[in-house]
Protein backbone atom coordinates (compact mmCIF):
# COMPACT_ATOMS: atom_id res chain seq x y z
CA UNK A 1 0.00 0.00 0.00
CA UNK A 2 0.99 3.85 -0.72
CA UNK A 3 1.05 6.85 1.33
CA UNK A 4 -1.74 7.11 3.32
CA UNK A 5 -2.73 9.85 5.85
CA UNK A 6 -2.22 8.55 10.11
CA UNK A 7 -5.37 10.56 11.10
CA UNK A 8 -7.76 12.56 8.57
CA UNK A 9 -9.82 15.08 10.69
CA UNK A 10 -13.06 16.38 9.99
CA UNK A 11 -15.23 18.68 11.30
CA UNK A 12 -17.38 22.22 11.28
CA UNK A 13 -15.47 25.69 10.57
CA UNK A 14 -14.02 26.54 13.68
CA UNK A 15 -13.92 23.09 15.37
CA UNK A 16 -10.55 23.58 15.68
CA UNK A 17 -9.39 21.11 13.10
CA UNK A 18 -6.13 23.55 12.32
CA UNK A 19 -5.17 23.78 15.67
CA UNK A 20 -5.58 19.89 16.93
CA UNK A 21 -3.79 18.64 13.23
CA UNK A 22 -0.40 21.13 13.95
CA UNK A 23 -0.70 19.80 17.47
CA UNK A 24 -0.81 16.14 16.43
CA UNK A 25 1.25 16.20 13.77
CA UNK A 26 4.00 18.01 16.39
CA UNK A 27 3.36 15.19 19.23
CA UNK A 28 3.75 12.63 16.30
CA UNK A 29 6.39 14.16 14.51
CA UNK A 30 4.34 13.87 11.33
CA UNK A 31 3.62 16.49 8.66
CA UNK A 32 0.68 18.66 8.58
CA UNK A 33 -1.54 18.92 5.31
CA UNK A 34 -4.89 20.62 5.00
CA UNK A 35 -6.91 20.51 1.57
CA UNK A 36 -7.65 24.27 2.13
CA UNK A 37 -4.67 25.14 1.51
CA UNK A 38 -4.37 22.56 -1.04
CA UNK A 39 -6.86 24.17 -2.94
CA UNK A 40 -5.88 27.51 -2.54
CA UNK A 41 -2.11 26.81 -3.51
CA UNK A 42 -3.30 25.39 -6.56
CA UNK A 43 -5.60 28.22 -7.44
CA UNK A 44 -2.92 30.54 -6.24
CA UNK A 45 -6.15 32.16 -3.90
CA UNK A 46 -7.99 32.01 -1.42
CA UNK A 47 -10.93 30.40 -0.69
CA UNK A 48 -12.75 32.87 -0.33
CA UNK A 49 -11.89 34.27 -3.48
CA UNK A 50 -12.71 31.19 -5.34
CA UNK A 51 -16.39 31.41 -3.65
CA UNK A 52 -16.68 34.83 -4.67
CA UNK A 53 -15.23 34.36 -8.47
CA UNK A 54 -16.50 30.89 -9.65
CA UNK A 55 -18.92 29.81 -6.86
CA UNK A 56 -19.43 27.25 -4.16
CA UNK A 57 -20.09 24.02 -7.12
CA UNK A 58 -16.49 25.17 -8.56
CA UNK A 59 -14.79 25.10 -4.88
CA UNK A 60 -16.21 21.61 -4.05
CA UNK A 61 -14.88 20.17 -7.30
CA UNK A 62 -11.54 21.76 -6.77
CA UNK A 63 -11.72 20.11 -2.88
CA UNK A 64 -12.82 16.50 -4.12
CA UNK A 65 -10.30 16.52 -6.41
CA UNK A 66 -7.49 17.49 -3.37
CA UNK A 67 -9.25 15.16 -0.63
CA UNK A 68 -8.62 12.29 -3.13
CA UNK A 69 -5.50 12.76 -3.87
CA UNK A 70 -4.31 13.92 -0.45
CA UNK A 71 -5.93 10.90 0.91
CA UNK A 72 -3.57 9.08 -1.90
CA UNK A 73 -0.42 10.26 -1.48
CA UNK A 74 -0.22 11.98 2.40
CA UNK A 75 1.08 10.14 5.31
CA UNK A 76 0.93 12.67 8.46
CA UNK A 77 -1.94 14.21 9.93
CA UNK A 78 -4.30 15.51 7.16
CA UNK A 79 -7.32 18.26 7.88
CA UNK A 80 -10.56 18.43 5.19
CA UNK A 81 -12.60 21.60 4.51
CA UNK A 82 -15.25 21.72 6.36
CA UNK A 83 -18.13 20.97 3.73
CA UNK A 84 -15.72 17.97 2.53
CA UNK A 85 -18.03 15.49 3.40
CA UNK A 86 -21.02 16.90 1.64
CA UNK A 87 -19.51 14.54 -1.44
CA UNK A 88 -20.86 11.12 -1.93
CA UNK A 89 -17.26 10.65 -3.31
CA UNK A 90 -14.86 11.95 -1.13
CA UNK A 91 -17.43 10.15 2.03
CA UNK A 92 -16.82 6.94 -0.36
CA UNK A 93 -13.27 7.45 -0.04
CA UNK A 94 -12.75 8.11 3.97
CA UNK A 95 -15.36 5.40 4.46
CA UNK A 96 -12.81 2.94 2.57
CA UNK A 97 -10.39 4.14 4.44
CA UNK A 98 -11.91 3.78 7.65
CA UNK A 99 -12.67 0.16 6.59
CA UNK A 100 -9.08 -0.16 5.77
CA UNK A 101 -7.98 0.69 9.59
CA UNK A 102 -7.55 4.82 8.87
CA UNK A 103 -8.33 6.68 11.31
CA UNK A 104 -11.08 9.58 11.06
CA UNK A 105 -11.64 11.98 13.56
CA UNK A 106 -14.85 14.13 13.89
CA UNK A 107 -13.78 17.32 15.90
CA UNK A 108 -17.26 17.85 17.40
CA UNK A 109 -17.99 21.31 18.86
CA UNK A 110 -20.83 23.24 19.91
CA UNK A 111 -22.16 26.44 19.09
CA UNK A 112 -21.50 27.97 22.81
CA UNK A 113 -17.29 26.98 21.79
CA UNK A 114 -17.54 28.49 18.25
CA UNK A 115 -19.18 31.40 19.02
CA UNK A 116 -16.49 34.06 19.77
CA UNK A 117 -14.27 32.22 17.12
CA UNK A 118 -16.58 32.97 13.97
CA UNK A 119 -17.08 36.39 15.20
CA UNK A 120 -13.47 37.22 14.89
CA UNK A 121 -12.81 35.22 11.19
CA UNK A 122 -14.07 36.74 8.10
CA UNK A 123 -12.26 34.78 6.09
CA UNK A 124 -15.06 32.11 5.70
CA UNK A 125 -17.43 32.23 3.08
CA UNK A 126 -20.52 30.57 4.48
CA UNK A 127 -20.87 32.35 7.50
CA UNK A 128 -20.57 35.40 6.25
CA UNK A 129 -23.62 37.86 7.84
CA UNK A 130 -24.73 36.18 11.25
CA UNK A 131 -22.28 33.79 11.11
CA UNK A 132 -23.45 32.03 14.07
CA UNK A 133 -26.70 31.56 12.60
CA UNK A 134 -25.16 30.19 9.40
CA UNK A 135 -22.97 27.68 11.04
CA UNK A 136 -25.69 26.59 13.47
CA UNK A 137 -28.02 25.41 10.17
CA UNK A 138 -24.16 24.04 8.67
CA UNK A 139 -23.82 21.77 11.79
CA UNK A 140 -27.38 20.74 11.32
CA UNK A 141 -27.47 19.47 8.04
CA UNK A 142 -23.75 18.58 8.11
CA UNK A 143 -23.68 16.08 11.42
CA UNK A 144 -24.64 13.16 9.97
CA UNK A 145 -22.16 13.44 7.12
CA UNK A 146 -19.24 13.77 10.07
CA UNK A 147 -21.28 11.23 12.48
CA UNK A 148 -21.40 8.74 9.04
CA UNK A 149 -17.80 8.76 8.10
CA UNK A 150 -15.76 9.22 11.53
CA UNK A 151 -14.28 6.40 13.34
CA UNK A 152 -14.26 8.24 16.47
CA UNK A 153 -15.66 11.67 17.84
CA UNK A 154 -13.89 13.72 19.64
CA UNK A 155 -15.37 17.23 21.42
CA UNK A 156 -13.45 20.45 21.37
CA UNK A 157 -14.69 22.74 23.45
CA UNK A 158 -11.50 22.01 25.50
CA UNK A 159 -7.87 21.98 26.29
CA UNK A 160 -6.48 20.67 22.80
CA UNK A 161 -3.97 18.57 25.07
CA UNK A 162 -7.14 16.60 26.05
CA UNK A 163 -8.25 16.52 22.43
CA UNK A 164 -5.00 15.41 21.39
CA UNK A 165 -4.77 13.03 23.48
CA UNK A 166 -7.81 11.38 23.24
CA UNK A 167 -6.88 10.91 19.48
CA UNK A 168 -3.90 9.32 20.37
CA UNK A 169 -5.12 7.17 22.56
CA UNK A 170 -7.45 6.33 19.63
CA UNK A 171 -4.67 5.46 17.31
CA UNK A 172 -2.99 3.34 19.89
CA UNK A 173 -5.77 1.10 20.95
CA UNK A 174 -7.85 0.72 17.41
CA UNK A 175 -7.15 -2.33 15.49
CA UNK A 176 -4.19 -2.80 13.33
CA UNK A 177 -3.46 0.13 11.14
CA UNK A 178 -1.15 -0.04 9.07
CA UNK A 179 0.72 3.64 9.23
CA UNK A 180 -1.72 4.77 11.69
CA UNK A 181 0.18 5.12 14.97
CA UNK A 182 3.58 6.27 15.21
CA UNK A 183 5.71 8.37 12.86
CA UNK A 184 8.06 6.20 10.46
CA UNK A 185 10.54 8.90 11.72
CA UNK A 186 11.42 6.54 14.75
CA UNK A 187 13.53 4.02 13.23
CA UNK A 188 12.67 0.32 13.29
CA UNK A 189 13.64 -2.91 15.77
CA UNK A 190 15.45 -5.42 13.72
CA UNK A 191 13.93 -9.05 14.64
CA UNK A 192 16.36 -12.03 13.79
CA UNK A 193 16.94 -10.11 10.14
CA UNK A 194 14.30 -8.52 9.35
CA UNK A 195 13.14 -5.28 10.10
CA UNK A 196 9.80 -4.57 11.95
CA UNK A 197 9.03 -0.66 11.31
CA UNK A 198 7.91 0.86 14.55
CA UNK A 199 4.86 1.87 12.00
CA UNK A 200 3.46 -1.39 12.00
CA UNK A 201 2.06 -1.80 15.49
CA UNK A 202 0.47 -0.01 17.72
CA UNK A 203 1.91 -1.12 21.12
CA UNK A 204 -1.08 -3.09 22.45
CA UNK A 205 -0.73 -4.93 18.93
CA UNK A 206 2.75 -6.35 19.81
CA UNK A 207 2.85 -9.82 20.95
CA UNK A 208 4.29 -10.28 23.81
CA UNK A 209 7.20 -12.25 22.48
CA UNK A 210 8.15 -9.78 19.97
CA UNK A 211 11.79 -8.64 20.74
CA UNK A 212 14.76 -7.25 19.23
CA UNK A 213 17.18 -9.43 17.73
CA UNK A 214 16.63 -12.50 19.31
CA UNK A 215 15.74 -11.10 22.37
CA UNK A 216 14.63 -13.30 25.14
CA UNK A 217 11.99 -12.70 27.94
CA UNK A 218 11.99 -13.78 31.36
CA UNK A 219 8.99 -12.98 33.43
CA UNK A 220 9.36 -12.17 37.30
CA UNK A 221 6.08 -13.40 39.04
CA UNK A 222 4.84 -12.46 42.26
CA UNK A 223 1.70 -10.06 42.93
CA UNK A 224 2.96 -7.42 40.11
CA UNK A 225 4.43 -9.81 37.57
CA UNK A 226 6.53 -8.06 35.01
CA UNK A 227 9.01 -9.04 31.85
CA UNK A 228 12.81 -8.63 31.47
CA UNK A 229 13.58 -8.40 27.97
CA UNK A 230 17.52 -9.15 27.11
CA UNK A 231 18.60 -8.52 24.06
CA UNK A 232 19.62 -5.59 21.83
CA UNK A 233 18.12 -2.44 20.20
CA UNK A 234 15.38 -3.20 22.21
CA UNK A 235 13.24 0.57 22.06
CA UNK A 236 10.49 -0.73 20.22
CA UNK A 237 9.52 -2.76 23.09
CA UNK A 238 8.57 0.31 25.76
CA UNK A 239 5.08 1.58 24.78
CA UNK A 240 4.53 -2.39 25.37
CA UNK A 241 6.13 -2.10 28.89
CA UNK A 242 4.33 1.21 30.19
CA UNK A 243 0.83 -0.03 28.84
CA UNK A 244 -2.27 1.96 27.73
CA UNK A 245 -2.84 4.27 30.50
CA UNK A 246 0.42 6.33 30.57
CA UNK A 247 0.14 10.19 29.21
CA UNK A 248 3.22 11.59 30.65
CA UNK A 249 6.45 9.95 31.02
CA UNK A 250 9.73 11.80 32.86
CA UNK A 251 12.77 9.78 31.43
CA UNK A 252 15.86 9.98 34.08
CA UNK A 253 19.48 9.97 33.04
CA UNK A 254 23.12 10.43 34.10
CA UNK A 255 24.98 12.98 32.07
CA UNK A 256 27.22 10.08 30.83
CA UNK A 257 23.60 8.97 28.75
CA UNK A 258 21.92 12.26 27.43
CA UNK A 259 22.00 10.58 23.78
CA UNK A 260 20.69 7.43 24.65
CA UNK A 261 17.77 9.33 26.68
CA UNK A 262 16.98 11.99 23.89
CA UNK A 263 16.49 9.29 21.46
CA UNK A 264 14.14 7.51 23.97
CA UNK A 265 12.07 10.52 24.24
CA UNK A 266 11.50 10.78 20.55
CA UNK A 267 10.39 7.26 20.22
CA UNK A 268 8.33 7.87 23.39
CA UNK A 269 6.79 11.00 21.26
CA UNK A 270 6.44 9.05 18.75
CA UNK A 271 4.34 6.97 20.29
CA UNK A 272 2.15 9.70 21.02
CA UNK A 273 3.33 9.74 24.90
CA UNK A 274 4.64 13.41 26.50
CA UNK A 275 7.84 12.82 27.29
CA UNK A 276 10.02 15.30 29.38
CA UNK A 277 13.78 14.37 30.35
CA UNK A 278 15.43 14.88 33.88
CA UNK A 279 19.06 14.84 34.10
CA UNK A 280 20.34 13.92 37.54
CA UNK A 281 23.85 13.76 38.87
CA UNK A 282 25.98 10.26 37.81
CA UNK A 283 26.55 7.54 39.92
CA UNK A 284 26.12 7.70 43.68
CA UNK A 285 25.84 11.20 43.94
CA UNK A 286 22.12 11.02 42.45
CA UNK A 287 20.76 8.82 45.34
CA UNK A 288 20.24 11.62 47.51
CA UNK A 289 16.90 13.13 48.74
CA UNK A 290 18.18 16.67 47.51
CA UNK A 291 17.81 14.89 43.95
CA UNK A 292 14.47 13.05 44.45
CA UNK A 293 12.95 15.88 45.80
CA UNK A 294 14.08 17.62 42.82
CA UNK A 295 12.36 14.88 40.74
CA UNK A 296 9.43 15.41 42.64
CA UNK A 297 9.29 18.70 41.48
CA UNK A 298 9.58 17.63 38.39
CA UNK A 299 6.68 15.58 38.40
CA UNK A 300 4.07 17.82 40.35
CA UNK A 301 5.09 21.16 37.45
CA UNK A 302 4.60 18.44 35.24
CA UNK A 303 0.98 17.22 36.77
CA UNK A 304 2.41 13.46 36.37
CA UNK A 305 -0.96 11.58 37.72
CA UNK A 306 -0.97 8.19 38.90
CA UNK A 307 -1.40 6.75 36.02
CA UNK A 308 1.83 8.37 33.90
CA UNK A 309 5.23 6.67 34.87
CA UNK A 310 9.09 7.30 34.71
CA UNK A 311 11.70 5.03 32.30
CA UNK A 312 15.25 5.10 33.96
CA UNK A 313 17.95 4.89 32.16
CA UNK A 314 21.71 4.01 33.51
CA UNK A 315 23.69 2.12 36.11
CA UNK A 316 22.27 0.86 39.42
CA UNK A 317 22.27 4.44 40.91
CA UNK A 318 20.04 5.54 38.57
CA UNK A 319 17.43 2.48 38.68
CA UNK A 320 17.20 3.23 42.24
CA UNK A 321 16.79 6.79 42.80
CA UNK A 322 14.29 6.28 39.82
CA UNK A 323 12.42 3.33 41.23
CA UNK A 324 12.53 5.06 44.41
CA UNK A 325 10.90 8.58 42.94
CA UNK A 326 8.24 6.06 41.31
CA UNK A 327 7.58 4.48 45.00
CA UNK A 328 6.82 7.78 46.46
CA UNK A 329 4.97 9.68 43.93
CA UNK A 330 1.65 10.05 44.91
CA UNK A 331 2.46 6.73 46.58
CA UNK A 332 3.48 4.64 43.35
CA UNK A 333 3.65 5.20 39.64
CA UNK A 334 4.70 3.38 37.33
CA UNK A 335 8.38 3.11 36.38
CA UNK A 336 10.18 0.93 33.56
CA UNK A 337 14.42 0.20 33.98
CA UNK A 338 16.46 0.43 31.04
CA UNK A 339 19.52 -0.52 32.92
CA UNK A 340 22.92 0.11 31.26
CA UNK A 341 25.16 -1.45 33.48
CA UNK A 342 25.84 -5.18 33.71
CA UNK A 343 25.31 -4.57 37.62
CA UNK A 344 21.60 -2.95 36.78
CA UNK A 345 20.83 -5.10 34.66
CA UNK A 346 21.61 -8.29 36.43
CA UNK A 347 20.75 -7.13 39.82
CA UNK A 348 19.60 -3.89 40.91
CA UNK A 349 17.22 -3.51 38.11
CA UNK A 350 15.47 -6.37 38.84
CA UNK A 351 13.25 -7.03 42.37
CA UNK A 352 11.93 -4.01 43.01
CA UNK A 353 14.26 -2.97 45.55
CA UNK A 354 14.63 0.79 45.36
CA UNK A 355 16.46 3.73 47.62
CA UNK A 356 18.55 6.66 48.00
CA UNK A 357 21.60 7.15 50.45
CA UNK A 358 21.57 9.73 53.43
CA UNK A 359 24.50 10.94 55.73
CA UNK A 360 23.92 7.58 58.12
CA UNK A 361 24.55 4.93 55.26
CA UNK A 362 23.65 3.94 51.30
CA UNK A 363 20.34 2.86 50.98
CA UNK A 364 18.83 3.91 54.48
CA UNK A 365 15.66 4.83 52.67
CA UNK A 366 14.16 3.40 50.22
CA UNK A 367 11.06 1.14 49.88
CA UNK A 368 10.03 -1.98 47.38
CA UNK A 369 8.27 -0.97 44.28
CA UNK A 370 8.93 -3.45 41.40
CA UNK A 371 8.62 -2.31 37.98
CA UNK A 372 6.40 -2.10 35.27
CA UNK A 373 9.03 -3.65 33.50
CA UNK A 374 12.95 -4.10 32.25
CA UNK A 375 14.78 -3.85 29.10
CA UNK A 376 18.26 -5.18 29.25
CA UNK A 377 19.58 -3.32 26.03
CA UNK A 378 23.01 -5.28 25.91
CA UNK A 379 24.06 -2.90 23.05
CA UNK A 380 24.49 -0.20 25.87
CA UNK A 381 27.06 -2.50 27.69
CA UNK A 382 29.42 -1.76 25.01
CA UNK A 383 30.61 1.81 25.79
CA UNK A 384 31.12 0.51 29.68
CA UNK A 385 34.41 0.96 31.04
CA UNK A 386 35.68 -2.28 31.61
CA UNK A 387 35.75 -1.95 35.27
CA UNK A 388 32.22 -1.29 35.36
CA UNK A 389 31.37 -4.54 33.33
CA UNK A 390 34.12 -6.80 35.52
CA UNK A 391 32.68 -5.42 38.26
CA UNK A 392 29.19 -6.27 37.47
CA UNK A 393 30.49 -9.89 36.53
CA UNK A 394 31.04 -10.71 40.38
CA UNK A 395 27.52 -10.45 40.74
CA UNK A 396 26.74 -12.80 37.52
CA UNK A 397 29.82 -14.76 39.23
CA UNK A 398 27.74 -14.85 42.67
CA UNK A 399 24.37 -15.95 41.07
CA UNK A 400 26.18 -18.78 39.32
CA UNK A 401 28.17 -20.31 42.74
CA UNK A 402 24.68 -19.80 44.43
CA UNK A 403 22.12 -21.34 41.56
CA UNK A 404 23.27 -22.06 38.22
CA UNK A 405 26.79 -23.67 37.20
CA UNK A 406 26.70 -23.26 33.64
CA UNK A 407 27.26 -19.76 34.40
CA UNK A 408 30.34 -20.59 35.78
CA UNK A 409 31.38 -23.12 33.15
CA UNK A 410 30.81 -19.68 31.11
CA UNK A 411 32.82 -17.78 32.79
CA UNK A 412 35.61 -20.27 32.80
CA UNK A 413 35.82 -20.87 29.19
CA UNK A 414 35.43 -17.41 28.20
CA UNK A 415 37.41 -15.72 31.52
CA UNK A 416 39.99 -13.75 28.97
CA UNK A 417 37.51 -12.15 26.98
CA UNK A 418 35.28 -11.18 29.49
CA UNK A 419 38.31 -9.44 31.34
CA UNK A 420 39.40 -7.46 28.34
CA UNK A 421 36.04 -5.80 27.74
CA UNK A 422 35.82 -2.44 26.04
CA UNK A 423 39.81 -2.43 25.81
CA UNK A 424 38.83 -3.38 21.91
CA UNK A 425 40.52 -0.79 19.08
CA UNK A 426 38.40 2.26 18.21
CA UNK A 427 35.58 1.20 16.00
CA UNK A 428 35.70 -2.12 16.69
CA UNK A 429 33.19 -4.03 19.93
CA UNK A 430 32.83 -7.45 21.30
CA UNK A 431 32.98 -10.44 18.92
CA UNK A 432 29.64 -11.78 18.41
CA UNK A 433 30.88 -15.14 20.17
CA UNK A 434 31.39 -12.69 23.62
CA UNK A 435 28.08 -10.92 22.70
CA UNK A 436 26.15 -13.95 22.88
CA UNK A 437 28.17 -14.84 25.76
CA UNK A 438 27.34 -12.15 27.86
CA UNK A 439 23.71 -12.46 26.50
CA UNK A 440 23.65 -15.61 27.94
CA UNK A 441 25.35 -15.05 31.06
CA UNK A 442 22.62 -11.81 32.13
CA UNK A 443 19.57 -13.92 30.46
CA UNK A 444 20.68 -16.97 33.09
CA UNK A 445 21.32 -14.20 36.07
CA UNK A 446 18.20 -12.26 35.55
CA UNK A 447 16.24 -15.83 35.48
CA UNK A 448 17.75 -16.95 38.80
CA UNK A 449 16.89 -13.59 40.42
CA UNK A 450 13.89 -13.44 38.98
CA UNK A 451 12.70 -16.86 40.47
CA UNK A 452 14.08 -15.73 43.80
CA UNK A 453 12.24 -12.40 44.10
CA UNK A 454 8.97 -13.76 42.56
CA UNK A 455 8.90 -16.34 45.61
CA UNK A 456 10.52 -13.97 48.57
CA UNK A 457 10.09 -9.94 47.27
CA UNK A 458 10.25 -8.48 50.87
CA UNK A 459 13.43 -10.49 51.75
CA UNK A 460 11.94 -12.36 54.43
CA UNK A 461 13.14 -15.65 53.64
CA UNK A 462 14.73 -17.30 50.30
CA UNK A 463 16.06 -13.65 48.52
CA UNK A 464 18.57 -13.71 51.28
CA UNK A 465 20.46 -15.97 48.92
CA UNK A 466 21.21 -13.29 46.88
CA UNK A 467 23.21 -11.52 49.70
CA UNK A 468 25.93 -14.05 48.82
CA UNK A 469 29.31 -12.40 49.93
CA UNK A 470 27.38 -9.39 50.69
CA UNK A 471 27.90 -8.99 54.74
CA UNK A 472 31.63 -8.77 54.27
CA UNK A 473 31.57 -7.15 51.03
CA UNK A 474 29.46 -4.08 52.30
CA UNK A 475 31.84 -3.88 55.47
CA UNK A 476 35.15 -3.27 52.85
CA UNK A 477 32.86 -1.04 51.03
CA UNK A 478 32.08 1.18 54.05
CA UNK A 479 35.84 1.03 55.17
CA UNK A 480 36.91 1.95 51.89
CA UNK A 481 33.96 4.78 51.82
CA UNK A 482 33.10 3.29 48.95
CA UNK A 483 35.57 3.91 46.73
CA UNK A 484 35.96 -0.02 45.90
CA UNK A 485 33.33 -0.79 43.36
CA UNK A 486 30.75 -3.15 44.49
CA UNK A 487 31.15 -6.52 42.69
CA UNK A 488 34.89 -5.45 43.80
CA UNK A 489 33.43 -5.78 47.45
CA UNK A 490 31.41 -8.57 47.28
CA UNK A 491 34.46 -10.43 45.28
CA UNK A 492 36.25 -10.61 48.40
CA UNK A 493 33.38 -11.23 50.56
CA UNK A 494 32.24 -14.64 48.19
CA UNK A 495 36.16 -15.82 49.07
CA UNK A 496 35.93 -15.10 52.72
CA UNK A 497 32.31 -17.27 52.70
CA UNK A 498 33.91 -19.91 50.89
CA UNK A 499 36.42 -20.09 53.55
CA UNK A 500 34.58 -19.74 56.60
CA UNK A 501 32.20 -22.69 54.59
CA UNK A 502 35.15 -24.45 54.02
CA UNK A 503 36.17 -24.42 57.46
CA UNK A 504 32.71 -24.88 59.52
CA UNK A 505 33.05 -28.15 57.33
CA UNK A 506 30.59 -27.80 55.46
CA UNK A 507 32.35 -26.96 51.57
CA UNK A 508 34.92 -28.86 49.86
CA UNK A 509 38.41 -27.45 49.00
CA UNK A 510 37.78 -27.59 45.18
CA UNK A 511 35.20 -25.18 45.39
CA UNK A 512 36.75 -23.19 47.20
CA UNK A 513 39.67 -22.61 45.06
CA UNK A 514 37.00 -22.87 42.35
CA UNK A 515 36.20 -19.36 43.91
CA UNK A 516 39.60 -17.85 43.96
CA UNK A 517 40.12 -18.93 40.36
CA UNK A 518 37.37 -17.72 38.39
CA UNK A 519 37.39 -14.65 40.24
CA UNK A 520 41.39 -14.00 39.61
CA UNK A 521 40.74 -14.71 35.68
CA UNK A 522 38.54 -12.17 35.90
CA UNK A 523 40.93 -9.56 37.17
CA UNK A 524 38.61 -9.35 40.72
CA UNK A 525 40.30 -9.04 44.16
CA UNK A 526 40.37 -11.85 46.49
CA UNK A 527 42.08 -10.90 49.61
CA UNK A 528 41.75 -7.68 51.81
CA UNK A 529 43.72 -5.91 54.65
CA UNK A 530 44.71 -8.17 57.19
CA UNK A 531 44.76 -5.43 59.91
CA UNK A 532 41.10 -4.47 59.19
CA UNK A 533 39.29 -7.19 60.95
CA UNK A 534 37.83 -5.48 64.04
CA UNK A 535 36.72 -2.72 62.02
CA UNK A 536 34.90 -4.93 59.54
CA UNK A 537 33.55 -6.90 62.00
CA UNK A 538 32.13 -4.18 63.55
CA UNK A 539 30.32 -2.94 60.84
CA UNK A 540 29.29 -6.70 59.88
CA UNK A 541 27.40 -6.94 63.29
CA UNK A 542 25.78 -3.27 62.69
CA UNK A 543 24.92 -4.39 58.67
CA UNK A 544 20.94 -3.79 58.57
CA UNK A 545 20.62 -7.44 57.14
CA UNK A 546 21.76 -9.15 60.54
CA UNK A 547 19.43 -10.15 63.25
CA UNK A 548 20.25 -8.21 66.20
CA UNK A 549 23.69 -9.55 67.43
CA UNK A 550 23.39 -12.67 66.11
CA UNK A 551 25.60 -12.84 63.03
CA UNK A 552 24.64 -14.55 59.88
CA UNK A 553 26.00 -15.43 56.60
CA UNK A 554 24.66 -16.82 53.60
CA UNK A 555 27.34 -20.39 52.95
CA UNK A 556 27.45 -23.18 50.61
CA UNK A 557 27.07 -26.50 50.75
CA UNK A 558 28.00 -27.04 47.34
CA UNK A 559 27.93 -25.15 44.06
CA UNK A 560 24.04 -24.24 43.90
CA UNK A 561 23.45 -25.18 47.24
CA UNK A 562 23.42 -22.24 49.38
CA UNK A 563 22.48 -22.21 52.94
CA UNK A 564 22.47 -19.83 56.22
CA UNK A 565 25.47 -19.87 59.04
CA UNK A 566 23.93 -17.73 62.30
CA UNK A 567 26.15 -17.08 64.79
CA UNK A 568 29.43 -18.11 63.75
CA UNK A 569 32.10 -18.96 66.04
CA UNK A 570 34.16 -15.47 66.43
CA UNK A 571 37.39 -18.03 65.82
CA UNK A 572 35.79 -19.55 63.13
CA UNK A 573 35.11 -16.21 61.83
CA UNK A 574 38.76 -14.61 62.18
CA UNK A 575 40.25 -17.64 60.91
CA UNK A 576 38.59 -17.44 57.50
CA UNK A 577 39.55 -13.90 57.47
CA UNK A 578 42.90 -15.01 57.88
CA UNK A 579 42.63 -17.12 55.05
CA UNK A 580 41.70 -13.98 52.38
CA UNK A 581 43.73 -11.60 54.58
CA UNK A 582 46.92 -9.70 52.42
CA UNK A 583 49.88 -10.18 53.80
CA UNK A 584 51.41 -6.26 53.96
CA UNK A 585 48.38 -3.54 55.13
CA UNK A 586 46.95 -2.45 51.64
CA UNK A 587 49.22 -3.60 49.90
CA UNK A 588 47.02 -5.78 47.56
CA UNK A 589 43.70 -3.63 48.01
CA UNK A 590 42.67 -2.84 44.70
CA UNK A 591 40.39 -0.31 43.91
CA UNK A 592 38.76 -1.72 40.98
N1 LIG B 1 18.24 -2.17 44.09
C1 LIG B 1 19.02 -3.21 44.14
O1 LIG B 1 18.56 -4.35 44.31
C2 LIG B 1 20.48 -3.03 43.92
C3 LIG B 1 21.30 -4.15 43.77
C4 LIG B 1 22.65 -3.93 43.53
C5 LIG B 1 23.16 -2.65 43.47
N2 LIG B 1 22.31 -1.59 43.65
C6 LIG B 1 22.84 -0.23 43.58
O2 LIG B 1 23.38 -0.04 42.28
C7 LIG B 1 24.40 0.96 42.35
C8 LIG B 1 25.60 0.48 41.60
O3 LIG B 1 25.22 0.24 40.27
P1 LIG B 1 26.23 0.45 39.05
O4 LIG B 1 27.46 -0.29 39.28
O5 LIG B 1 25.47 0.19 37.82
O6 LIG B 1 26.65 1.95 39.25
P2 LIG B 1 26.32 3.37 38.60
O7 LIG B 1 24.88 3.55 38.36
O8 LIG B 1 26.96 4.32 39.51
O9 LIG B 1 27.05 3.30 37.20
C9 LIG B 1 28.45 3.17 37.15
C10 LIG B 1 29.04 4.17 36.14
O10 LIG B 1 28.79 3.71 34.84
C11 LIG B 1 28.30 4.78 34.04
N3 LIG B 1 27.49 4.17 33.00
C12 LIG B 1 26.28 3.62 33.14
N4 LIG B 1 25.92 3.04 32.00
C13 LIG B 1 26.92 3.24 31.12
C14 LIG B 1 27.13 2.85 29.78
N5 LIG B 1 26.25 2.09 29.12
N6 LIG B 1 28.26 3.24 29.17
C15 LIG B 1 29.19 3.97 29.83
N7 LIG B 1 29.06 4.34 31.12
C16 LIG B 1 27.93 3.98 31.75
C17 LIG B 1 27.55 5.62 35.01
O11 LIG B 1 27.38 6.93 34.52
C18 LIG B 1 28.45 5.54 36.23
O12 LIG B 1 29.48 6.48 36.15
C19 LIG B 1 24.65 1.22 43.81
O13 LIG B 1 24.04 2.42 44.19
C20 LIG B 1 23.96 0.05 44.51
O14 LIG B 1 23.50 0.40 45.80
C21 LIG B 1 21.01 -1.76 43.87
Amino acid sequence: MGARPVVVLVGPPASGKTTVMQRLAALLGLDSRDTDHDVEAAAGTTVAAIFAEHGEPEFRARERAAVAAALAGHDGVLALGGGAVLAAETRELLAAYGRDGGAVVFLDVDAEHVAERIAADTTRPLLAGDGLVRWRDLMAARRAWYEEVATLQVATGRPVDAVVAEIVEHLRTAPAREGATTTGTTGSTTTEGSSVSDTEQTPQEQPAERAGAGARRVTVTGDQPYDVVVGSHLLGELPALLGERVTRVLVVHPPTLEASAEAVREDLEAHGYQAIIAQVPDAEEAKSAQVAAFLWQVLGQSDFTRSDAIVSIGGGATTDLAGFVAATWLRGIAVVHLPTTLLAMVDAAVGGKTGINTAEGKNLVGAFHPPAGVLCDLATLESLARFDFVAGLAEVVKTGFIADERILELVEENAAELAAWGTWGPGEGPSDHLRGVVAELVERSVTVKARVVGEDLKESGLREILNYGHTLGHAIELAERYAWRHGAAVSVGMVFVAELARLAGKLDDDVVDRHRSILTSLGLPVTYRGDRWDQLLGAMRRDKKSRGDLLRFVILEGVGRPTRLEGPDPALLQAAYAEISSAAPGARTISL
